[in-house]
């Protein structure tokens, strides 16, 4: 099929080239000029493993192009797609003014009948102003249907999680598009869940505070293992073996950041307000991720007790592991926190300290992971990046000026680290 991106951004890119690699014609159109004609150069803005190859093997086969026409994707395409941003405003409302604003250029443009699928995580309803505005501002009164199509890739595994997801949802009013949506998605081999608009604009709200509830509570239940002596690992793990609980998504540690869920979380509540619902749960679970890492610095407060002027060293910055993002990362937040204090900082990420350096300044930046606890009175773990076990722990010893690991995701055993002799606080686990 002939298909039309919208937006180049971790979801519209990364789908783009996905469907191109199952034999679609994909055209992404961006109006960053500069990031398009990188684009077309061959360089891809973000990291996601597998992306590159993915791009360079479907441009080189001429199923994957880039413009910054919105004319040109639109003419070219039967079904066109809305990749665009849609961020937080202060009062946790979405800013919705990018969709308008393609939804506005796409109805400028459009000759014949098309689909125009929204892609972009928006608050529920959101699909029916799509489509008045689309009518509203038409050239030409041709034909054309929206469809919600939420997407649910992870960044990391964007490409994994793209290639083979755990469901597509297709919302459509009407039954015309839907035969071909369901040609778009039919080589991933996924199950396709048909429904009305709303309920598919909710069903990514909903599934994503879940997940984010589902993080709260093993970190409610965490503060409860330090309490009483009992290990959060432990229980994660007697909790996960139960197929309605599931083992994913219960790792204790400083709590949930990045782009989607505390933006996603922060939406769900405020159009639940505006439609008369006071969603209180999802409330608790935004205030039981800033308390844990409230307590993560209560921690680190009372082992080292006056922070100013002590060094740390950070091993981390990404929001987790697998990425390069930095936006709304508890890594990024817990460094400035410590900065606020007096705390001079040693950091190191494996692939997000070039973006970190836009928000994060005035710290030493590391290149080996190995040389960050040098002169060091405390090393702390804020990102769960699995090459953080492979740490030279005699090295780190040494190089600290007192063998003290704030573990904020858990990566090392409580007992092994004693053994080895560092005072080591993790989250949720006893020392032994
Ligand atoms: C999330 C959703 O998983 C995805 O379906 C949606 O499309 C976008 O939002 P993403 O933001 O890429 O994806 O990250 P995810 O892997 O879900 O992790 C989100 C945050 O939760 C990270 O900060 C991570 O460290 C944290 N997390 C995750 C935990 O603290 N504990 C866990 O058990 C899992």
């Amino acid at each position: 099929m002939n298909l039309c991106m919208i937006g180049t951004g971790y979801v519209g890119l990364t789908t783009g080239a996905c469907f191109a690699e199952v034999g679609h014609n994909v055209i992404c159109v961006d109006n960053n000029t500069a990031k398009v004609a990188k684009l077309q150069a061959g360089e891809i803005p973000i990291y996601e493993p597998g992306l590159e190859e993915l791009v360079h093997r479907n441009v080189s086969a001429k199923r994957l192009h880039f413009s910054t026409s919105i004319e040109e994707g639109v003419d070219g395409s039967d079904i066109v797609f809305i990749a665009v941003p849609t961020p937080p405003q202060p009062d946790g409302s979405v800013d919705l003014s990018f969709v308008e604003g393609v939804a506005r250029e796409i109805a400028d443009v459009m000759k014949g009948y098309k689909v125009v699928v929204d892609k972009s995580t928006v608050p529920v309803k959101t699909g029916d102003k799509v489509e008045e505005t689309i009518r509203r501002y038409q050239k030409r009164k041709v034909d054309f249907d929206v469809v919600s199509n939420p997407e649910f890739l992870r960044e990391g595994f964007a490409v994994a999680d793209l290639m083979h997801p755990d469901r597509v949802v297709i919302g459509s009013k009407s039954t015309r598009p839907v035969a071909a949506m369901k040609q778009v998605y039919e080589p991933f081999g996924a199950p396709i869940v048909i429904t009305d608009i709303n309920s598919a604009e909710l069903i990514k709200h909903a599934s994503n505070s879940f997940l984010a509830l589902k993080i709260s509570y093993i970190n409610a239940v965490s503060v409860i293992c330090e309490a009483s002596g009992a290990n959060v690992s432990e229980v994660a793990a007697g909790m996960g073996l139960d197929a309605r609980i599931g083992k994913r998504f219960l790792d204790a540690g400083l709590g949930f950041g990045g782009s989607c869920f505390p933006k996603d979380l922060s939406a769900f509540i405020k159009i639940s307000q505006q439609l008369g619902y006071d969603f209180r749960l999802l409330k608790e679970v935004q205030r039981v991720n800033t308390e844990q890492m409230d307590r993560f610095v209560t921690k680190i407060e009372e082992t080292l007790w006056v922070l100013k002027d002590k060094t740390l060293g950070v091993l981390g910055l990404a929001f987790k592991q697998n990425t390069d993002d930095v936006r709304l990362s508890p890594a990024i937040d817990l460094c400035l926190r410590l900065q606020k204090q007096g705390v001079k900082l040693r950091v190191h990420d494996p692939k997000a300290a070039e973006k970190a350096k836009e928000v994060l300044s005035g710290v030493v930046y590391v290149d080996d992971m190995n040389d960050v606890a040098e002169g060091c009175d405390a090393l702390v773990i804020a990102t769960e990046w699995p090459e953080f076990r492979q740490l030279d722990l005699n090295r780190a010893r040494q190089l600290l000026t007192h063998p003290i690991i704030f573990d904020g995701r858990n990566v090392f055993d409580p007992a092994e680290m004693e053994q080895q002799g560092f005072i080591y606080k993790s989250i949720g686990r006893p020392l032994h």
